[in-house]
């Protein structure tokens, strides 16, 4: 390929790491580097890309270090010798829920990045609250009730945003800001997502807020895409001037700041396409298109996804945002706390320490761990909702027991996840056809057998694990598309010619039909935890 060909970047924003992914015009993947926070940027002083606070419920991370990753990975790209110069769109993703607060007088400063000094240097005033409260926090239970109550309850703010007041949801930690440090709060001019604050480093300005992402806040009518006024109030004063405007994920949020025409040879007409949250991002990324293509990914935290046309939110469960690739669309969701991270404290508490050792546990025992079913609670579950964390495991009987025999809880952690996600999924209209499988865990082996045999379907996966940075420089190609042809293009003919999923693992019905079997008894043990 001639080497003025263009480039697309992506960028993910994700909980644990900022990583970049470019891809060519053909769809080809042909760049990747990672920044991890905790080992790259130790000075913050984060675990696993967070600060878990002592009430076990609050946990922040530090807006700073994010900056720090851009930094860091943009002196690393240089040093790499990446193709900066044909670059001819970014677009980006960001973990879901997080906000950003920027201080009076942060816009500017963004305005004015100058060549010489770092972004780190030059934004060091920036922030109002300079710990970001993220989406593992589950400590705003008041103020969640408080937008109920304002709002007319759990079904009515669910009708209003896709999902009923949730802990973790962008409205409800405002509130607590608001609230808790009313002055920081009163001297915020710009509240931005993850993802919209990724963008806004890049424009050198204030980047708005996608529909997909928005749709997080508890603050977005998910129809109209349009701040609700009652949210707004219920949440916290002045709020809708301290938002900006939500607009559609394709839109082009501007071309990159001279900064980085100067820093790493940037071209003038780079455009940046409106970043948006990890799975919105991933849904991109995997390119589902039918009913009944679902995603399963396992990363910090685990979530089921899928396109939908028609929104029924619930208050019962699940979520339902904007989709990414279709303004007229929709994406369902259920988002699990406990994935990789109480994964890898079962390896090393139960599973002999590495995957490697986990996977021949699971090789030992037989599907339907002879009826013991365990709950791993590591931090407050989502879905369902379990704020008691804990081990708790059940033999064939239903009795509480202290310990599993030696190899049984490397499978339980596996079986109750899928599980849950077989009878959560069902209840929001994400019953699969097939799956794909994405995030770090979707390589092993013996994760993709437990999953297909539970759900009982074909599970797919592919090169790239890593969907979120895939679906961002796939977005970043869309945005640029519909900008240059002047209208809206359908996703669908921009990734053509991308590579599907490649290796199948077919489900085994005799192991399926034991977890069929064992559904209703996961499920009587759930209720008794919540
Ligand atoms: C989704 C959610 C997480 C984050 C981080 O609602 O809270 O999946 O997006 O991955």
């Amino acid at each position: 390929m001639a080497s003025s060909d263009p480039l697309f970047l992506g960028l993910d924003s994700s909980t644990q790491s900022l990583k970049a992914m470019a891809i060519d015009a053909k769809l080809n993947v042909v760049y990747e580097r990672i920044v991890n926070f905790d080992t790259d940027l130790p000075e913050f002083k984060t675990e696993g890309g967070a600060h878990h606070h002592d009430d076990g419920l609050t946990v922040t991370a530090p807006a700073m270090m994010w900056v720090a990753a851009l930094d860091l990975l943009l002196e690393q790209m240089i040093g790499d010798g990446f193709e900066f110069g044909r670059v001819a769109a970014i677009s980006g993703s960001g973990q879901q829920h997080g906000s950003v607060y920027l201080r009076n007088g942060a816009e500017e400063k963004l305005g004015k990045l100058q060549g010489g000094e770092s972004l780190r240097e030059q934004l060091k005033d920036a922030f109002s609250v300079g710990d970001s409260p993220i989406w593992m926090d589950s400590s705003t239970s008041t103020e969640c009730a408080n937008l109920e109550a304002a709002m007319g309850g759990a079904q009515a703010v669910a009708e209003a945003t896709g999902s009923r007041a949730y802990e973790r949801f962008t409205g409800n930690q405002i509130a607590k800001i608001a609230k808790l440090k009313s002055e920081a709060y009163e001297e915020t001019e710009r509240i931005a997502l993850v993802s919209s604050f990724m963008a806004s480093l890049l424009i050198g300005g204030y980047a708005s807020i996608d529909a997909s992402d928005g749709a997080g806040m508890n603050l977005m009518d998910l129809r109209t895409k349009e701040w609700v006024s009652a949210a707004l109030d219920a949440c916290a004063p002045g709020l809708g001037a301290k938002l900006g405007e939500v607009v559609p994920s394709h839109a082009v949020a501007g071309t990159v700041h001279q900064y980085y025409r100067d820093l790493c040879g940037l071209p003038t007409d780079c455009l940046v396409i409106a970043f948006s949250g990890d799975n919105p991002n991933s849904l991109a990324g995997l390119m589902l298109r039918e009913a009944g293509d679902i995603a399963i990914s396992l990363g910090t935290s685990d979530t089921v996804f899928g396109s939908l046309s028609d929104p029924t939110p619930s208050a019962a469960e699940g979520h339902i945002f904007g989709n990414p690739v279709d303004p007229d669309g929709y994406m369902a969701m259920i988002c699990y706390k406990n994935g990789s991270l109480t994964r890898e404290d079962v390896r090393d508490k139960f599973g002999g320490g590495t995957w490697e050792s986990c996977a021949e546990a699971v090789a030992r025992t037989p599907a339907g761990n002879n009826g013991m079913i365990g709950f791993y609670v590591k931090e407050p579950e989502i879905t369902p909702t379990l704020m008691n964390t804990g081990v708790y495991r059940f033999d064939s009987d239903g009795n509480e027991i202290s310990e599993f025999p030696v190899d049984a809880d490397a499978r339980a952690v596996l079986e109750g996840q899928f599980l849950s996600m077989r009878l959560h999924g069902a209840k929001v209209g994400l019953t699969p056809k097939s799956i794909l499988a994405t995030g770090g865990a979707s390589r092993d082996a013996s994760v993709i057998r437990i999953m297909a045999d539970v759900l009982g379907v074909p599970v797919f996966t592919g090169d790239h694990p890593n969907s979120s940075s895939l679906g961002a420089a796939y977005r970043a190609l869309h945005g640029w598309r519909c900008a240059s042809e002047g209208k809206f293009v359908p996703y669908a003919e921009v990734v053509a010619a991308a590579p599907s999923a490649k290796a199948a693992t077919q489900p085994d019905m005799a192991a399926h039909e034991v977890y069929t079997a064992m559904l209703p008894r996961y499920a009587e043990l759930e209720q008794r935890l919540s």
